[in-house]
C-alpha cells in the first residue's frame, strides 16, 4: 500500500484494517477515548507509522535519531515511534494523561515557541497527527493557515539537512485556496517549497477515490462531506538520501523497494550501495532499498572500500530496480 504524497483513498482506509482490527495493538496503546474504534483516527495513525516505517532506515546512523512530534496530544504515535527505539519528544499545548507509558519525553508548551527555542540542525524527524494546522487557522490567500507557514519556516532551520517531516493532516478536498483550519494539499506544500522543504516525490493531487471524511461545506450543512486526510513526507534538502531518478515505494516483491522516476538507460551509475569500514559493510539508503532478484536489472562492483550500483538493462519509469544479492543468501 502506498499511502506517501496522496489524500488517503477508500482502499487505503480498507487496507489499513489490519491496523483497527488489531487488538493487541490497541490494548498495549489503550487510549482514553477508545478512538480506535474511531475510524479518521486509526487512519492518521496508522499511516503516520507506516510512514515513519518507510524513512527510518534511509537516516544514518539510526542510534540517537531525534523524532519530534508537533501537538501529539494523547495520541499513541509518539510512544510507538520511541518504543521501536528512537528518541521522541511529543509537544502539545495542553497537559494530557496518558493510559500507556513509554520513553517518549512529554513536553507541555506551545509548538511555535518549542520550535523557536531549537537549536538549528538539531532534529531529524518532525511528525504531525493533523495537528498543525489547528496551530494558527487565521490566514489570507499568500498564507491560507498561519500555523502551517511558521511550522515551516521554523523547521527548515531546526531539521537536519536530509531530515523529515511527517504528516498525516485534515485537509478540505476542495481544489480552490480556502483560507483557516483546513486548507488544500496544493497549498500546503506550496507553503513548505517557499520556505525551502521538499516533497520526496510527487504528489497525487486527485480526488478521485478518495475518502472523505465528514464535516459539511460550510452553509450547506446537508452538503457533501468536504475533508479528507493527505499524507506527505517533506524534507530538508542539503543531504539526499537517494539520486533525484529514484525514489521509494511499496514493492510487489518486498517490503519497500526503489523505482525509477524516469527511463534510466543500461550502465548508468546510480551511486554507493555499501561501504566497508572496520571489517563491516555498511548500507546506504541505495543499498538497504534495493530488492533482491535472480534476474536483476543491475549490478554492483568494488572500487576501494566502496560497493557501487549500475544499471545492466534500461529500466523504464515506473519499474522496480533489483540486484541480485551477494552477501546473504535469499530465503
Ligand atoms: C487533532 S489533535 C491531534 C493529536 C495527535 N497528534 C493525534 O494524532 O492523536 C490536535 C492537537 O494539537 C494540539 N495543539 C493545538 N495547538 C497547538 C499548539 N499551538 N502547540 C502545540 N499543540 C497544539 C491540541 O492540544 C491537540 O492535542
Amino acid at each position: 500500500m502506498d499511502i506517501l504524497n496522496k489524500i488517503v483513498t477508500k482502499n487505503d482506509v480498507e487496507a489499513l484494517d489490519k491496523y483497527r482490527n488489531d487488538r493487541d495493538l490497541h490494548k498495549k496503546y489503550e487510549h482514553q477515548q477508545g478512538t480506535w474504534d474511531n475510524v479518521d483516527a486509526f487512519v492518521k495513525w496508522s499511516s503516520s507509522v507506516i510512514l515513519f516505517d518507510s524513512i527510518k532506515d534511509s537516516l544514518y546512523p539510526q542510534p540517537g535519531i531525534k523524532v519530534v512530534d508537533l501537538g501529539s496530544g494523547d495520541g499513541p504515535v509518539p510512544h510507538m515511534v520511541a518504543d521501536k527505539g528512537f528518541d521522541v519528544v511529543a509537544v502539545d499545548i495542553q497537559k494530557w494523561s496518558f493510559l500507556y507509558q513509554s520513553l517518549a519525553h512529554i513536553v507541555t508548551k506551545d509548538c511555535r515557541d518549542y520550535l523557536r527555542d531549537c537549536e538549528n540542525n538539531s532534529v531529524d524527524i518532525f511528525m504531525d497527527g493533523c495537528a498543525v494546522t489547528h496551530f494558527d487557522d487565521s490566514g489570507d490567500e499568500v498564507t491560507p493557515n498561519k500555523g502551517w507557514r511558521s511550522v515551516f519556516r521554523s523547521m527548515y532551520r531546526v531539521l537536519k539537512p536530509g531530515g523529515y517531516f511527517i504528516c498525516t493532516s485534515d485537509i478540505d478536498i476542495r481544489t480552490t485556496t480556502c483560507i483557516g483550519e483546513y486548507i488544500i494539499p496544493e497549498d500546503i506544500i506550496r507553503m513548505a517549497e517557499e520556505e525551502g522543504l521538499t516533497l520526496t516525490s510527487d504528489f497525487n493531487y486527485s480526488r478521485d477515490e478518495i475518502w472523505e471524511r465528514g464535516r459539511n461545506l460550510p452553509g450547506k450543512p446537508d452538503g457533501p462531506p468536504n475533508l479528507g486526510v493527505a499524507c506527505f513526507i517533506f524534507t530538508k534538502p542539503g543531504y539526499k538520501a537517494l539520486i533525484d531518478i529514484l525514489n521509494i515505494k511499496d514493492s510487489d516483491v518486498a517490503g519497500q523497494g526503489l523505482y525509477a522516476k524516469v527511463d534510466i538507460p543500461k550502465d548508468t551509475i546510480l551511486g554507493v550501495s555499501h561501504v566497508i569500514m572496520d571489517d563491516e559493510i555498511h548500507r546506504t539508503p541505495l543499498g538497504g532499498f534495493i530488492n533482491h532478484s535472480d534476474k536483476p536489472n543491475c549490478m554492483k562492483y568494488l572500487e576501494g572500500n566502496k560497493y557501487y550500483i549500475k544499471t545492466t538493462k534500461k529500466i523504464r519509469s515506473g519499474n522496480e530496480l533489483f540486484l541480485k544479492y551477494s552477501f546473504y543468501e535469499v530465503k
